[in-house]
């Protein structure tokens, strides 16, 4: 019997007329829950979420981005007997608000919750926040610490205060109405979302604020209290970085109309670049171990390493290099800057000739070697297509 002959007949027996679930089963709500190293977790918070959704079609999509410690083998193995259960695993990526979008379009719910993987979030007002988009009345339902009945539970001082700054920070960019636009735990309709799916930064943990500053019109948004539980198992992946990313996507709803907040970024840091140069310099040159040429150009290579290090940490911290393909990185990085270099003097030499004067000709120099080291080296080094 031919290949078309078999399917054919087996269609004939229903076997692949029909799939397995029934049509019209499909979930009303989705519930994405970004996971980094959270493997001791996961099987729990499935179990409080059929506790909490009891009598609803839900589903669940962890986005695990290559957890080391097998978290995505994890909820695939619970999804072998649950097909509300799903993953989606990013290879070679990081980052919270990239992988919470990247789950939201993979579902097709008209209500989508996120939710952290850790059980600090507390399920039980998932119900609450359905019945108050349900209503018609909101686009948006926040799991609050910040409205009366919140709380932030076991926090220490220095972490309240951080979290107060950055929330007064972000009002900047979402309505002063809201009290915790920090929130990592809401349900929105997915219309609103798709709204403003387009115009999202997705840099760092914060998305809400991100959708808040990214929607075309206001939200209408409700605050749900809650205690933010402690963490039982694994550890949190907040640190010092995640606050530069922070600035990255305020700086990137406020001006990312005009200039990219990474070129922002980039240039920044080249210009702490120069004063690791000067200090390289001062000291081979000044005490006398280098003649000033062969010191400018141990300077100029220092400035380099430390440029591609420091920016692979920060502006491209999602897309970061490491282990051996740091080699790569910093060959391809120190190759785009020294043709950023000499396009700088050419152009710069030009415009000199031509009598535009030192500071003009030099700043048009400067300006472009960091355009074409930025293009260069997001496309090269780090893989970014966009
Ligand atoms: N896919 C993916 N990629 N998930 C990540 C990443 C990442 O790079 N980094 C963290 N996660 C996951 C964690 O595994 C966890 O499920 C969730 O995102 C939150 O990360 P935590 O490291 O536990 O953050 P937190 O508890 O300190 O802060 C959270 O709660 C705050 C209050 O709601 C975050 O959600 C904050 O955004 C939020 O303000
Ligand atoms: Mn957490």
């Amino acid at each position: 019997m031919s290949d078309l002959s078999t399917i054919e007949s087996h269609a004939h027996e229903g076997i692949l007329a029909k799939p397995s679930g029934t049509p019209g089963s499909a979930a009303e709500l989705a519930i994405v829950v970004p996971t980094f190293n959270e493997r001791g977790n996961v099987a729990q918070l499935v179990l409080c979420l059929e506790r909490a959704l009891e009598g609803l079609r839900w589903e669940v999509v962890f986005v695990d981005d290559d957890s080391p410690d097998q978290t995505a083998e994890a909820v695939r193995a619970i999804a072998r007997n649950d097909p509300r259960v799903r993953v989606v695993q990013r290879l070679g990526r990081r980052g919270l608000s990239s992988a919470c979008v990247e789950g939201v379009l993979a579902t097709s719910a008209p209500l989508v919750a996120v939710m952290d993987g850790d059980l600090q979030h507390d399920e039980s007002i998932l119900r609450d926040m359905r019945a108050a988009l349900l209503s018609g009345s909101f686009d948006v339902a926040i799991g609050s610490r910040y409205v009366a009945g919140g709380s932030t539970g076991q926090w220490d001082g220095r972490r309240l205060a951080i979290s107060r700054f950055a929330t007064a920070l972000s009002h900047l960019v979402v309505p002063a109405g809201l009290a915790d636009p920090m929130s990592g735990f809401f349900m929105i309709r997915r219309e609103a979302f798709m709204d403003s799916a387009r115009n999202l930064s997705s840099i760092g943990f914060k998305i809400l604020v991100d959708l808040f500053a990214s929607s075309p019109r206001p939200l209408r948004f409700i605050e749900i209290p809650y205690r933010f539980r402690d963490r039982r198992s694994g550890e949190s992946k907040l640190d010092g970085l995640v606050a530069w990313e922070y600035l990255l996507l305020l700086t990137d709803k406020l001006v990312g109309r005009w200039v990219p907040a990474r070129f922002l970024s980039f240039a920044f840091i080249g210009g702490l670049g120069v004063f690791v140069h000067m200090a390289v310099l001062a000291s081979l040159y000044r005490s006398a171990a280098l003649a000033f040429v062969p010191a400018q150009a141990v300077a100029t290579a220092v400035a380099m390493v430390f440029n591609f290090f420091v920016n692979n940490s920060l502006t491209y911290r999602a897309s970061r290099l490491r282990g051996w393909r740091l080699l790569p990185g910093l060959a391809s990085f120190m190759l785009a800057c020294s043709i950023g270099a000499v396009a700088n003097v050419g152009v710069a030499g030009y415009l000199f000739e031509h009598d535009q004067g030192w500071v003009p000709a030099a700043l048009a120099g400067i300006l472009l070697g960091a355009v074409w080291n930025y293009a260069a080296t997001s496309f090269y080094t780090w893989g970014r297509r966009a």
